[in-house]
């Protein structure tokens, strides 16, 4: 367990000195970037406004060695199956390597994307949710400056009004509707499937409409109707909200091409290299698990911002939430055992610069301290209108910098209490030149591997969500008590009384 290293209280010690010290402090010593501004080509990870120096990095790596995090990543590249509840190894890296992008599955994917770019159909409606849904959306809108196919559209609430609203601007005809699960029984996704086809068939009783699958279970999508060569599976090794650069990610091909997925693809299987290969100290996912840590644990930070300053990665933070909550949400160990410390932080966030007109307030002068993770591309990418589109990217990033100096530092005024900044409020700024394809696909595997090594030092299993299940089971009872088929036994006093005025108003 965590707690139980005997580093930890080594750490909780230097904790307690740490939070005497202010930041702004801390910063003045010239010895800090080369510590902690860590550099891979041209992603820098510039931890130095966290609040930790080059002693609690060693204490950090302590803590990884007695944790056997080197051990954890081996087995986890190595194909073992450390996703104990489901006796399953973990393989989403393998979908991002040379292997697979040279492989037949991979190209008859891509011989299909190429198909529906080629004039086929305008519109592409990816029907899922979760991980089926949020990797892919989030990386068709930081793409879509590279988007020259049909337009992609995603729908995931079983709220009719989410599809009833794309189909209004679709033509039928000239429609791809893709059914994206893993499982392919989610409640929702089901829903909204059945929806679309029964869309497509009253528009063209011919049966012309077009539908594909992504699946991890072809057998359900082959008995929904969905023919043979339209239905592409994935590895059950991809967990859901891993799996956006497996058959998952197709309306991003669809959208981008199948070059820039590649493109894609290998930005990730570049930070995978790093990880795999990095010694623990140079290691970017490794320190920023470790810091997670440090931050959730001997800090006592309950929340983490993730604030990209680039509109088009501004579904980042709700990717990275299901990412890091569904993956480390847990309050048992992988092996079963009661854990008795926090795990995951809640993560949250929004694009800057819009988010320093809203809780930024409460970030710089709020009683909660949050550590955040500030994105922002160094240059401008995608603008082709005539004008100075540039300097306006100059001012998001001094914006960016200036957020992270701010909250760091601070600036004292003792006189008016309502002007007093306290600073000493810790963030990462991370940068790139551009937001390619290739730089997209290494941020989004970056954090994957972040909340893999927290989850691996947290003792939790980062694969299973196990948690998302009552919710389900309950949501299908209240509907059969809802639809008259079951009384409401089991539902506490307020739940049947609501749902009897439901039906009541029926
Ligand atoms: O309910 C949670 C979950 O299982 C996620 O883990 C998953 O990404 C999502 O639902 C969708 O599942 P599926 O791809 O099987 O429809």
């Amino acid at each position: 367990m965590l707690t139980a290293t005997t580093v930890y209280q080594s750490l909780a010690v230097h904790a307690a000195t740490l939070a005497a010290q202010h930041l702004g402090e801390l910063m003045m010593d010239a010895d800090r970037a080369s510590q902690l501004v860590l550099e891979f080509d041209d992603l820098t990870v510039d931890m130095s406004r966290q609040k930790l120096t080059g002693e609690t990095v060693s204490l950090l790596l302590q803590l990884a060695e007695e944790r056997g995090l080197a051990s954890s990543i081996s087995a986890l590249f190595a194909g073992e199956r450390i996703n104990l509840s489901e006796d399953r190894s973990v393989v989403h890296m393998a979908q991002r390597a040379a292997p697979r992008v040279e492989g037949a599955e991979y190209q008859s994917l891509a011989e299909f994307a190429d198909s529906m770019r080629d004039g086929a159909v305008d519109d592409v409606i990816n029907i899922g949710i979760g991980g089926s849904d949020l990797g892919p959306a989030m990386v068709s809108a930081a793409l879509a400056h590279h988007a020259d196919g049909p337009r992609v559209h995603y729908v995931s609430n079983v709220d009719p009004s989410h599809l009833h609203d794309v189909l209004l601007s679709c033509d039928p005809a000239r429609t791809l509707v893709i059914v994206t699960s893993k499982t392919f029984t989610t409640a929702e996704t089901m829903r909204n499937a059945a929806l679309a086809r029964s869309w497509l068939a009253r528009h063209l009783p011919d049966g012309s409409g077009i539908m594909a699958a992504v699946t991890a279970a072809p057998d359900e999508a082959r008995r929904w109707g969905i023919a043979d060569d339209r239905i592409f599976d994935f590895d059950q090794g991809v967990g859901g909200r891993y799996s956006l650069w497996s058959a998952v990610g197709l309306p991003v091909m669809i959208g981008i091409g199948a070059d820039g997925f590649a493109d894609l693809l290998a930005g990730a299987a570049a930070m995978d290299d790093h990880f795999r290969d990095a010694p623990l100290a140079d290691n970017i996912p490794v320190l920023l698990g470790l810091l997670r840590v440090w931050n959730r644990n001997l800090m006592g930070l309950p929340t983490h911002g993730i604030m990209p300053y680039d509109q088009r990665l501004s579904l980042v933070p709700a990717w990275a939430q299901q990412l890091e909550m569904e993956s480390n949400g847990k309050s048992v160990a992988a092996t079963g055992d009661q854990l008795g410390y926090d795990t995951t932080p809640v993560i949250w966030g929004a694009a800057g610069t819009g988010c320093q007109h809203s809780f930024f307030q409460a970030l710089h002068q709020g009683t909660q301290i949050v550590p955040l993770d500030i994105l922002v591309p160094l240059q401008a990418s995608g603008l082709h209108l005539e004008g100075d589109w540039h300097a306006s990217h100059s001012v998001l990033v001094a914006n960016a910098l200036a957020q992270a100096e701010a909250l760091a530092m601070g600036s004292p005024n003792e006189d008016e209490p309502h002007r007093h900044f306290a600073g000493d409020r810790p963030s990462t700024l991370i940068t790139w030149d551009e937001t390619t394809p290739f730089a997209v696909g290494r941020l989004l595997a970056l954090y994957e591997h972040v909340t893999v090594v927290s989850g691996f030092l947290w003792g939790v299993n980062s694969f299973d969500q196990w948690g998302v299940e009552l919710g389900k089971v309950m949501a299908k009872q209240v509907e059969a008590v809802l639809d008259g088929r079951e009384e409401p036994s089991g539902l506490s006093p307020t739940a049947a009384a609501l749902l009897a005025r439901l039906r009541q108003s029926d």
